[in-house]
């Protein structure tokens, strides 16, 4: 029996545009989804428990499924034990081993489909803890390639390396197209607002795309997103955190352009903004979810609690370790 864990996620910047082969900066985050792998003679068992939802579990058999008291839509449930029907797809291919069958725990930190890159850890961590059960040790780099390779299946050929190469390496990353490598960031105050729901990514980045060719003005605010990112990318070099917190600004009001944000998200963003917080922005696909703010005082994480339609408020710290073997 193995057990894995890898990294949620913010955006920085870029999500969304990443998709269409600009960059973007996510940067790893100290919640992680952990994934047990356990080798049985015949047929998948999958159990789940997402900590951030009170007890919520699943078991999976391919068929069918048990999840009492939740208040997570069906097709999040359904999309969530398709990544893990996916990484195991890849850990058989990468161990040779096309009959292997595991019973998989999940358990994770991470709030499902709030934009914190939930799917791409338990992917990363799901390969990792299936391949070393196996008695196969495969690189990170195959590690990230066929956690990409899972999220693309699942989100029917729509997404970018951008989670799954973050979660894999851990820290800040930057990534354009096939394009990913780790780059420094100064320590940067993360607060987070998540409330309390999710959004369907693969339907999220479907509606991108739509807009983006039915108006030249929403291509326009995809290419525009890149520039944010590239200036991102200074000032992040520059350890300027008031220009980075400009232009997270920037970033969220190009992603509500493109149609991505909610009543909520945006309630949660003016609440950091007004209680002076650097920047704030949407992080992850949107509609509904977490927003990111940068804080190094108390003020936005106490303004983000007395939110209304905010549900929990948390500061984050940026995680250098990615994927690892806990046992
Ligand atoms: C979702 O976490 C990030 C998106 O850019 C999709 C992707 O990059 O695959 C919306």
């Amino acid at each position: 029996m193995v057990t894995a864990s890898a990294p949620g996620k913010v955006y920085l910047f870029g999500e969304h545009a990443v998709v269409y082969g600009e960059p973007a900066v996510p940067c790893a985050i100290g919640l992680r989804a952990s994934v047990t792998a356990e080798e049985r003679s015949a047929g998948m068992r999958i159990q789940a428990s997402d900590l951030s939802l009170d007890g919520f579990t699943v078991e999976y058999d391919g068929e069918g499924r048990d999840h009492p008291d939740i208040d997570v839509p069906d097709t999040l449930v359904q999309a969530a034990m398709g990544y893990v029907d996916e990484a195991v797809t890849q850990v058989r291919e990468a161990a040779d081993a096309p009959e292997a069958s595991f019973e998989i725990t999940i358990e994770s930190e991470i709030p499902l489909g709030a934009g914190l890159g939930s799917s791409a850890a338990v992917a990363a961590a799901a390969i990792e803890a299936g391949t070393r059960e196996l008695g196969v040790e495969i690189t990170p780099t195959e590690i990230a390639e066929r956690a990409y390779r899972v999220e693309n299946t699942v989100q029917d050929g729509q997404a970018s390396r951008a989670d799954t190469f973050c979660s894999t390496m851990g820290g800040a990353v930057r990534v354009e197209g096939d394009d990913c490598h780790s780059i420094e960031s100064p320590d940067l105050p993360f607060v987070i607002g998540y409330d309390g729901g999710a959004g369907d990514t693969g339907a999220l980045v479907a509606g991108v795309r739509e807009r983006r060719k039915e108006y030249e003005f929403a291509a326009d605010t995809i290419e525009a997103i890149g520039d944010v990112v590239r200036r991102g990318e200074q000032a992040l070099t520059a350890n300027d955190t008031e220009e980075i917190g400009n232009l997270m600004d920037f970033n969220h009001g190009l992603l509500s352009a493109l149609g991505v944000s909610s009543r909520t998200l945006d309630s949660m963003v003016w609440a950091a903004r007004n209680a002076g917080c650097l920047g704030a922005k949407l992080t992850g696909a949107g509609g509904g979810g977490c927003i990111v703010a940068l804080d190094p005082t108390p003020e936005t994480l106490t303004a983000l609690e007395y939110t209304h339609g905010c549900e929990e408020a948390f500061r984050a710290e940026l995680d250098t370790d990615g994927v690892r073997v806990e046992s």
